[in-house]
């Protein structure tokens, strides 16, 4: 076999997925601040057992690298591995501290709650191979995003721009979906009340039947243009896989905007959950396990919403006085298979300029 020859002072080079190229970009831009690199031993214990770094800070999720026994075996500490992407390009050198055995179960009962492999956080978990390494990471060159490169704003940028646009105040919405109307309503009812929206959607790994991100961006674009006050909203890529891990990312999204520059943020109802694995708002429930003022962002917590047809407007039964006849649900599945077989969802769901861009960008994907 050929041998490489690697820069002055590299061990091995080793290939990460675009799920680890997105956490070495939130790395990079400061979005995963206090974090400088992946997780070691120490840390990532704590984190799974308590939801905090073992300076005792808080951070929710592990951020870790999982590789491969024969990349694990011979490092040491003070090693460095140089990071490609699949592409071949080396975007990171990581400084070896800590090469260990995770708990993998441990991680996905506490983690995720569920060591269910139906789970798309705990397929992950457990199709990464079984050996983790932490240390800090120096970043080469960001990867380039294919499309909307100009929404890829560091947090540095953001609360740069916060400022320009005279925002004391700012709340982070995040999504992995499409801009509905309860999703607006939530925005709108927290823009009553604050400066500046900062609408910033995940661009990183989805689960296979979420709608594309390329296509959503296209969609928050026609619905800003057309129902938003342009000098109220910020629109901003982040660029991190999704985990799906219900109520820990509910933190874990809030700490990651507190970076953006956002003094607020939206909690609305099974935020970043999947399936029936959380209560509809335990992603709320869990930020009364930190002490006021601990996380350094406001929380807003919306319940469900939903369109009135009694009321004639979108609502929540904390505004509604009608029964649920009255009220029109459809789950995310049932509206992403009305957009992929062609059917515009009322517009008392999502809004027409939305459904044309979804429809058409779900069934001919570019
Ligand atoms: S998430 O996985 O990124 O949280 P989604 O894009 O659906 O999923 O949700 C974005 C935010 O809107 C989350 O805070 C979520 O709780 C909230 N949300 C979504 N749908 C509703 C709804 N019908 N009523 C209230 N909040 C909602």
């Amino acid at each position: 076999m050929k041998q490489e020859i690697l820069p002055h002072g590299i061990k091995k080079a080793i290939i990460v997925d675009k799920w680890t190229l997105s956490d070495i970009e939130c790395l990079a831009i400061g979005a995963f601040s206090p974090l400088t690199g992946f997780m070691e031993e120490a840390d990532y214990h704590v984190v799974v057992e308590t939801m905090r770094l073992a300076n005792g800070t808080v951070w929710p999720l592990p951020v870790t690298l999982a590789v491969d026994a024969f990349v694990h075996d011979d490092l040491v500490p003070g090693d460095s591995i140089l990071l490609r992407g699949e592409d071949g390009v080396g975007y990171a050198i990581l400084r070896v501290k800590s090469c260990f055995v995770p708990d993998k179960m441990r991680e996905a009962e506490l983690v995720f709650r569920t060591v269910d492999l139906a789970h798309p956080g705990v397929k992950k978990l457990f199709e990464k191979p079984d050996l983790y390494v932490g240390g800090s990471v120096e970043v080469l060159q960001k990867p380039q995003p294919e499309r909307f490169s100009d929404f890829y704003l560091t947090p540095a940028e953001t609360r740069e721009r916060f400022r320009e646009n005279g925002w004391k105040t700012v709340v982070g919405f995040q999504t992995r979906n499409p801009v509905h109307r309860a999703h607006e309503y939530i925005q709108k009812a927290a823009l009553e009340i604050v400066d500046g929206l900062f609408l910033n959607p995940l661009m990183g790994e989805t689960k296979s039947d979420d709608v594309p991100a390329q296509v959503r961006m296209k969609s928050y674009l026609a619905l800003l243009e057309n129902y938003y006050p342009h000098n109220r909203v910020l629109l901003g890529a982040f660029p991190a896989a999704m985990r799906y891990a219900g109520p820990r990312e509910a933190v874990f999204h809030a700490l990651v905007r507190k970076n953006y520059g956002c003094t607020h943020f939206i909690v609305g109802r099974d935020h970043a959950g999947v399936g029936d694995y959380y209560g509809t708002y335990d992603a709320q429930h869990i930020f009364s396990e930190f002490a006021p003022g601990e996380l350094g962002i406001q929380l807003l917590f919306f319940e469900h919403s939903f369109y009135c047809t009694a009321c004639q407007g979108m609502a929540t039964t904390k505004t509604c006085p009608h029964d649920k006849d009255s009220h029109l649900t459809l789950s995310g599945t049932k509206v992403r298979e009305m957009l992929r077989t062609g059917i515009t969802p009322p517009p008392e769901f999502t809004r027409p300029e939305v459904a044309i861009i979804l429809i058409e960008g779900l069934q001919s994907p570019q």
